[in-house]
């Protein structure tokens, strides 16, 4: 049986590793981590098999999973080049702002690379995902990589240069950092908690999923939604005026400079 090795054992690990046991996920599954109780509570909780040693970790792995934070990958792929690599192993970079080209010269032949870039909402089965394939990997090679991220959602196959822009965009974190607000101004309105949670979770979810299972455009809903010199209409053009749209667009921007931070600080 192939083996799957994911080097890091944190939030992005644990999220992805729920939802591939939650499909069924055929392949052996290990983590290396360097603090025990994350191993052994992945243990306890989805029965992988853990590995506290690098190097067997490593030894073990058809796909090698990059899960340490970006100023961690460096220091990870040195050590790992200084392995003896088996042939066939493709590693799968999770780290944002790393392009392919800086981690296919850390790491070279025979090692294959891929990147993605998963959602945590992968531990319901209902992630998304960016891939982008390096240089070497054969059509079956990158099935196996797609078929990893399939079984935790959809994924979708990007140029690597289009990565950060991916990034700052798809975050679940958007959603959650909006209920929180709308729900805490419409508290503030005098709705009680539950109530304003409901109501904004409503807002942000029931609409967006319907639209897109039905063939409307956003354009159709958002008329549908604003009646002219409404009270929605009222609250779109006092947001906008208030620098909404700006404010989205800064904050993606500064997301953007700091995954190219992290690429600068690779070495
Ligand atoms: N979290 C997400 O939603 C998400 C989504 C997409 C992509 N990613 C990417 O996934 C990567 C991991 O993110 P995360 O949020 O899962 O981070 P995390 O929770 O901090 O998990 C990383 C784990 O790897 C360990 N580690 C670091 N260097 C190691 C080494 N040399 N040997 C063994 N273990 C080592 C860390 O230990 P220490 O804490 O001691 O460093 C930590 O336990 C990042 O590159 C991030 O950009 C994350």
């Amino acid at each position: 049986m192939k083996t799957t090795v994911f080097l890091g054992g944190g939030r992005i690990t644990s999220a992805l590793i729920a939802g591939l046991r939650l499909a069924k996920y055929d392949r052996a599954i290990v983590v290396h981590d360097r603090h025990p109780e994350k191993l052994r509570a992945l243990r306890r909780q989805y029965r992988v098999e853990t590995e506290s040693n690098f190097a067997h970790a490593v030894e073990r792995a058809d796909l090698l999973i990059i899960a340490v934070r970006p100023d961690a990958v460096s220091g990870l792929l040195k050590k790992t080049a200084a392995l003896p690599i088996r042939r066939g192993v493709i590693a799968v970079s999770l780290a944002a702002g790393i392009p392919l080209s800086k981690l296919q010269s850390a790491l070279r032949a025979p090692i294959r690379w891929a990147r993605a870039m998963p959602s945590p909402v992968c531990r319901s089965g209902q992630g998304l995902t960016a891939l982008a394939f390096g240089r070497g990997l054969s059509p079956s090679r990158r099935k196996e990589v797609r078929e990893l991220f399939l079984a935790v959602g959809s994924i979708v196959e990007i140029p690597d240069k289009q990565f950060d822009a991916f990034t700052v965009t798809f975050s679940s974190s958007h959603g959650y950092h909006t209920l929180a607000t709308l729900t805490a101004a419409a508290e503030a309105l005098g709705l009680n908690r539950k109530i304003a949670s409901v109501a904004a979770a409503h807002a942000l979810a029931d609409g967006i999923a319907a639209w897109r299972k039905s063939s409307s455009s956003l354009e159709e809903l958002l008329q549908e939604a604003v009646t002219p010199g409404g009270i929605a209409g009222t609250v779109i053009e006092s947001l906008n005026s208030a620098g909404y749209q700006k404010m989205i667009a800064a904050g993606l921007r500064a997301g953007v400079k700091r995954a190219r931070k992290n690429a600068a600080q690779f070495d």
